[in-house]
């Protein structure tokens, strides 16, 4: 999936020669708008529980006109407006029921579940919709044991192909309209008795994750991208032991800078000290990662690449990211988040060189190593959240 609409001005775009628009002609109903990037861009707020639709952002166009406001598959709208957030509905549930049946749930209805006779709830038995249009807890599943896997379940929102858990069965997952997917689209049962990839999941576009939820699922998925690196599967010991197995360098962790003009000199200073603090979180854990840091505007800049010798020394790493100045990108009006990933891309494409230079068959990069991206980012490029990254020869570890 592309990053859709990316808000950038090429180089060389002074303020001078760029249109301007009337923030008065395009204002939301029931909500507030603010100017960004010397007036280019109109960003839409809504209070909490609703949304600015049809788009939170609206750029100046030439022509002295703010771009329309076509919502997907519909007739453009006169005027953007706040409406509630809602959480999608269950489109399938197996062996059993669920219920108030409705399409979509106003926030804080809750949702119950039932499994028929022989089948045993795994996850939570009612789950309410919450104010980010999010469902509260983890997937309902009814399951009878009979796998070889446990039955994987059906996230809200998504419909599964695939009814049988045996080793090498597969199972296949869509979203139902307008909804996006994060997650494994498709999961094979693997002779461990788990499932490869992620929980799917089906978000509606206007959904967004609160700090609560970033900083569990980070953790999550720190740990869990380092167990699944460790053969043991040791699943009772603790991240710490889990994350010292993993010494040596066979996980690369990305740290990607948002350094354009809307995220300001303060929040830039937060984010890099943020992710001065995760390195040394880490590095007490007794691992010793590669590092990738890059920041990024118009342009990405490549400040440490995972194939430099000392991309693993957590204090070089460290003083180079504490030097970052936000200045340093003298043209720094746009947020080519693109560019910024492809130069990650491009730094794992230079490493597998490397290691097939230094006489691997197959690089351990493209094959074992673990890679974990962290982008700091004020998020306004309109948006569409998932981006996924694939190595270059996309193994079972990607
Ligand atoms: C959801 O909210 C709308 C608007 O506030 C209301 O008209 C509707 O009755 C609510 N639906 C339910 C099931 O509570
Ligand atoms: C689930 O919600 C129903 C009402 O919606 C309530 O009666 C029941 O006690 C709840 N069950 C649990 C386990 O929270
Ligand atoms: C896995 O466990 C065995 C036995 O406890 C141990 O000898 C081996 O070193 C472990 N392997 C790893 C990679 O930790
Ligand atoms: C970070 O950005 C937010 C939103 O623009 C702003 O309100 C806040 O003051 C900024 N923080 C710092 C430290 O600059
Ligand atoms: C990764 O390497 C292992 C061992 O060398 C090999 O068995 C496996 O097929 C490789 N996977 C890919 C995707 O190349």
């Amino acid at each position: 999936p592309g990053l859709g609409l990316t808000l950038w001005l090429p180089p060389g775009a002074a303020a001078s020669d760029a249109p301007s628009c009337d923030p008065q002609a395009a204002p939301i109903v029931g909500g507030s708008a603010r100017l960004q990037r010397q007036g280019q861009m109109l960003v839409y707020q809504c209070p909490e529980g609703q949304f600015p639709y049809p788009r939170p952002v609206r750029e100046c166009r030439s022509n002295g006109r703010w771009s329309p406001l076509n919502p997907p598959g519909g007739r453009p709208l006169a005027k953007a407006e706040c409406r509630a957030i809602q959480c999608p509905g269950p489109l399938e549930f197996d062996n059993g029921h669920f219920h108030p049946r409705q399409p979509r749930y106003n926030i804080s209805q809750t949702l119950t579940f039932e499994c028929f006779e022989g089948y045993t709830l795994r996850g939570p038995h009612n789950r309410t919709c919450l104010p980010n249009g999010k469902w509260s807890g983890g997937m309902a599943i009814c399951d009878d044991g009979e796998g070889q896997c446990p039955d994987p379940g059906i996230p809200i929102g998504a419909t599964k192909d695939g009814q049988h858990y045996r080793v090498e069965d597969r199972v296949r997952y869509r979203c139902g309209r307008g909804l996006v997917m994060f997650g494994s689209k498709e999961r094979t049962c693997q002779e461990s008795g788990a499932w490869s990839g992620t929980e799917p999941e089906c978000r509606d576009p206007s959904t967004y994750d609160t700090p609560q939820e970033v900083s569990s699922a980070f953790i999550a998925s720190l740990s869990e991208t380092v167990e699944v690196a460790d053969p043991n599967r040791t699943t009772s010991e603790n991240v710490k032991r889990r994350i010292r197995i993993e010494a040596g360098g066979s996980m690369n962790i990305y740290l990607v800078i948002d350094a354009s003009d809307s995220v300001g000199e303060g929040n830039f200073s937060r984010a890099r000290d943020v992710l001065v603090q995760l390195i040394e979180k880490i590095s007490s854990y007794g691992v010793f990662p590669r590092y990738g840091v890059l920041t990024f505007a118009t342009d990405p800049k490549i400040v440490v690449k995972t194939v430099e010798p000392e991309s693993s020394d957590a204090d070089w790493v460290s003083t180079k990211l504490g030097e970052l100045k936000y200045d340093s990108h003298a043209l720094r009006s746009g947020t080519n988040t693109r560019a910024a990933l492809q130069a990650v891309l491009n730094m794992i494409i230079q490493q597998e060189q490397d290691e097939i230079r230094k006489g691997h068959k197959v690089a351990p990069v493209a094959n074992s190593t673990r890679h974990v991206l962290v982008l700091m980012t004020d998020g306004e490029t309109p948006l569409y959240p998932q981006t996924q990254l694939h190595p270059p020869r996309a193994g079972p570890h990607d």
